[in-house]
């Protein structure tokens, strides 16, 4: 896929995909509910590549090309010259459909609307969009700069041509392609979050503490972080939600939310995003709350 691509929603998906997209050398816009609150994730994706080249991971001229291809926006206009939209905003239908709806007004004829939705079914979605043919799931990972998956989910309306230019722009950022049906959760959701909300039940239940849980998923079945560690790392209030939809769709008791997940979520505690949720992120290094 050639020309601009569109983020909408810049909190940490919206980031990642805005960073990964320009460092493939496409211009993006990116968009957040309003003009301060892109500005400000583009200056995180500015941090964000200047760490790398402290690192010597990246060159400053690499950097600089990449950061002045993203351009933050405070509306839905210029996004009339994008080929692509990706919407990553927050894990909401509501919030999704308003998206959808604002954008489709300025879609380009010929441009794709996609969303990074975790959970929430395509085939639905797509009607809150002008032309179901061109919508798409487009399920990055977190994080995105690294997770070398994207899978891609057409609802049933969206045309071949659209499933292999989403297929071809996926393979473009250098990610490999997991092709899904659309069904609660996908591939990679539909098992992962079960065993994040499980952890959750062990935590609840007292059979370990969130350190022993977290290392014996680490050491014991070679996983880069326990399954409480990775939820606060994908927000448990993201957690919260796509299991919720998996229980809605399915009804299959199986994806019922851990109640202390609820807890948690209910009292602002959203893991790394908000300095607390399994670990406490305040200290220098992540101290286990429980
Ligand atoms: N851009 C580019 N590169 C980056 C980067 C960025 N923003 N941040 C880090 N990197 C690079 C680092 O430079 C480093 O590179 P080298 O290996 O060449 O040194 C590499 O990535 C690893 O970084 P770190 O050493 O800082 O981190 P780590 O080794 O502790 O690994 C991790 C961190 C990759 C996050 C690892 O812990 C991990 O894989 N965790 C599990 C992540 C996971 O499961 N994600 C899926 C979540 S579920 C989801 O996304 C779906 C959903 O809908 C909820
Ligand atoms: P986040 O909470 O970090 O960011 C959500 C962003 O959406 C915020 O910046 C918020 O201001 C913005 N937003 C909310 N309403 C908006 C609106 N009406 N218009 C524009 N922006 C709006 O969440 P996230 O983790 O980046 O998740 C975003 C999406 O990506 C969700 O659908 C989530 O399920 C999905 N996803 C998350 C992960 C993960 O690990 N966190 C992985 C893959 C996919």
């Amino acid at each position: 896929m050639t020309g601009t691509v569109a983020v909408i929603g810049a909190g940490q998906m919206g980031t990642g995909i805005a960073q990964t997209v320009a460092q493939h050398g496409m211009n993006v816009l990116l968009a957040d509910i309003d003009l301060a609150t892109a500005e400000k994730a583009v200056a995180g994706i500015e941090k964000g590549l200047g760490k790398l080249v402290g690192r010597g991971k990246l060159e400053v001229a690499d950097a600089e090309a990449a950061l002045a291809k993203i351009t933050p926006i405070g509306d839905y206009a210029p996004m009339k010259d994008a080929a692509l939209i990706i919407e990553a905003a927050t894990e909401r239908e509501e919030v999704k459909k308003s998206i959808f709806e604002a954008a489709g007004k300025v879609l380009a004829s010929d441009a794709i609307m996609a969303s990074n939705t975790s959970s929430i079914p395509i085939t639905r979605m797509a009607n809150y969009s002008p032309d179901p043919e061109r919508f798409i799931g487009l399920h990055f990972f977190n994080p995105v700069p690294i997770m070398g998956l994207i899978e891609v989910i057409p609802g049933l309306a969206t045309s071949d041509e659209t499933t292999e230019r989403t297929k071809a722009f996926a393979e473009a950022l250098g990610k490999q392609v997991v092709l899904s049906q659309d069904e609660p959760g996908f591939v990679v959701n539909r098992i992962l979050l079960p065993m994040i909300n499980e952890a959750i039940f062990v935590l609840g239940q007292s059979t370990a503490g969130i350190a022993d849980i977290d290392k014996g998923c680490r050491l014991g079945l070679n996983h880069p972080m326990g399954p409480l560690e990775l939820a606060d790392f994908v927000g448990l209030d993201t957690c919260l939600d796509i299991i919720r939809v998996l229980y809605k769709t399915t009804r299959d008791t199986k994806y019922r939310p851990a109640p202390l997940l609820v807890k948690y979520v209910e009292a602002g505690w959203l893991g790394r995003k908000t300095g607390r949720g399994f670990y406490d992120y305040t200290a220098e290094t992540p101290v286990p709350t429980r």
